[in-house]
């Protein structure tokens, strides 16, 4: 298959497309460089065009010839603030639009979208007496307090996480987290217009060689692992109980293959999937696995806290296999364990 790559020269794009190519595909790569994820001058990695979802002339180019696409190309990360909206809305939606009109244009009908679990907002839980309930809100006199676990959203008392479906409805929080929820809406619209067929693979906690050292839109590994280059200790946030799953990138790489080389025999639509390592840990002990793998101070337990933080969020990887036949390979034990000497992108 000949597949347009977008976000090619990115951390997963970059391992997605050697993936790729592996399995005997042809990759078109496509990359902004853009300076949230790269230094100015980046030189643009070969079989990489510099060019911009966002326009048209730029798409229509790459998708000459391509059977299928897969779309990594995508402001990551949180967002700090909402002054971050309108750069969110438009690489993530507007890119995401212009793309889809662009394959619509060109009669490619089969698309892989990188998608996230932050498109469900915190986890989901379980009351004794209520079953399967939302979360109460999280109250910052909670927080103050120490008081970390949320309660039942219907009688306030103690809950227990459990495993997040694909059906459980969005609830996004961060600026990203719309903008994914939003990537997903988008593509389902082109399924419908254009009879076309797309996989979302909604990615949990990634990292692995190459992932960018930290930025104010680094995710919790990046930042604890550049801690522990400048010899510092991981300062864990909340209890450092939060339960996260660690998926290496190599596994996401392998998904979105497996993902690619179906999505042309699944129905019209949008079928999302989680991806995970189904090895979920605490933050805590994700932290002592990197400190301990890097030789490097114990790390502290700090109490801060972050008005967006959810708790726990654990998603299921069971339909990714039974549909699409992925299983993760890398436990997280070994794969954070490489990542403390694993090489990172200073951009
Ligand atoms: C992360 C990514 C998100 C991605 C998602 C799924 C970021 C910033 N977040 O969301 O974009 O879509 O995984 O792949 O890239 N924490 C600390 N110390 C720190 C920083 C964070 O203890 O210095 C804690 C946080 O309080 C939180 C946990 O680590 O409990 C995870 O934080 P983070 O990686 O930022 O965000 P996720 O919500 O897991």
């Amino acid at each position: 298959m000949r597949v347009l790559v977008t976000g090619a020269a990115g951390f997963i794009g970059t391992h997605v497309s050697a993936v790729l190519r592996e399995a005997g595909h042809e990759i078109v790569g496509l990359d902004l460089m853009h300076p949230a994820a790269h230094r100015a001058q980046a030189p643009v990695p070969p079989g990489v065009r510099h060019g911009d979802v966002r326009r048209a002339a730029d798409v229509d180019a790459a998708l000459e010839g391509v059977d299928a696409v897969c779309h990594q190309a995508a402001m990551v990360g949180n967002g700090v603030d909402a002054q971050d909206l309108p750069a969110y809305a438009d690489h993530n939606d507007h890119g995401t639009a212009v793309l889809l009109a662009a394959m619509g244009r060109a009669g490619v009908g089969r698309l892989v979208l990188a998608s996230s679990m932050v498109v469900y907002g915190d986890g989901r839980y379980t009351c004794a007496e209520h079953g399967d309930v939302p979360p109460a809100p999280r109250r910052v006199d909670d927080l103050d307090a120490g008081r970390f676990d949320p309660g039942c959203g219907v009688c306030g008392a103690p809950v227990t996480w459990r495993h997040v479906g694909e059906d459980a409805a969005f609830e996004p929080r961060t600026s990203y987290a719309a903008s994914k929820v939003a990537q997903e809406h988008y593509a389902s619209a082109w399924c419908t217009l254009e009879g076309g067929s797309a996989v979302a693979l909604r990615y949990h906690n990634v990292y692995g060689p190459g992932m960018p050292a930290d930025t104010p839109y680094s995710g919790v590994a990046a930042i604890f692992r550049s801690a522990l280059e400048r010899g510092q200790a991981p300062r864990v946030f909340e209890d450092g109980q939060q339960m996260r799953d660690f998926v290496h990138v190599r596994d996401v790489a392998r998904a979105n293959l497996a993902a690619l080389e179906r999505v042309g025999d699944l129905a019209s639509g949008l079928h999302a999937y989680n991806v995970a390592s189904g090895h979920p840990c605490t933050l805590g002990e994700m932290a002592r696995i990197l400190a301990a793998a890097g030789d490097g101070p114990d790390p502290v337990v700090t109490g801060d806290h972050r008005p967006y933080d959810v708790r726990h969020v654990v998603a299921s990887p069971q339909r990714a296999y039974d549909e699409l036949g992925f299983t993760a390979e890398v436990p997280p034990a070994e794969g954070l364990a490489d990542l403390a000497h694993a090489p990172l992108r200073t951009r």
